[in-house]
């Protein structure tokens, strides 16, 4: 079933100059992108991105990391897309991630893992709201 899915290349990412190793990634698969922007958000976004997780300790140096410079915000579509990112990404820390994914080819770090992708079709519809709230 076609769904759609919030992903961020995260400021490391951006940092790091590997937007286009990532995106030709997603792209590769045959995802479609249907939302991108390029933005530098602020703490209380970051706070409604992941609301969940602003009790947690490991969530200031989070916060810190995800306001630091520009990401990559984009809604990627197709069959099964919020599980299919998943599997692209790889688990979340970069350093027990599969060689393959995303984090276990490119990241050695739990924070900064590089890319976020929605964890359910739920998720997604939240943080899309969030991100794109103009798209139809
Ligand atoms: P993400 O998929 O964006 O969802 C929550 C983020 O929190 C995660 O990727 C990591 O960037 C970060 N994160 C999760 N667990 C930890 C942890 N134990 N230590 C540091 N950062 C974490």
């Amino acid at each position: 079933m076609s769904q759609r899915t919030l992903v961020l290349l995260k400021p490391d990412t951006v940092r790091r100059g590997l937007v286009g190793e990532v995106l030709g990634r997603f792209e590769a698969k045959g995802l479609s992108i249907v939302a991108m922007d390029l933005r530098t958000i602020d703490g209380e976004q970051a706070d409604q991105h992941y609301a969940e997780h602003v009790e947690r300790d490991f969530y200031p140096p989070l916060r810190a990391f995800v306001t630091s410079g520009p990401l990559v915000a984009l809604v990627l579509e197709g069959d099964e897309a919020v599980e299919v990112v998943r599997a692209l990404n790889g688990a979340t820390d970069g350093r027990k991630a599969a060689p393959g994914t995303i984090r276990g080819d490119l990241s050695l770090s739990n924070r900064e893992n590089l890319v976020h992708g929605s964890d359910s079709p739920e998720s997604a519809s939240r943080e899309i709201k969030i991100w794109f709230p103009d798209l139809p």
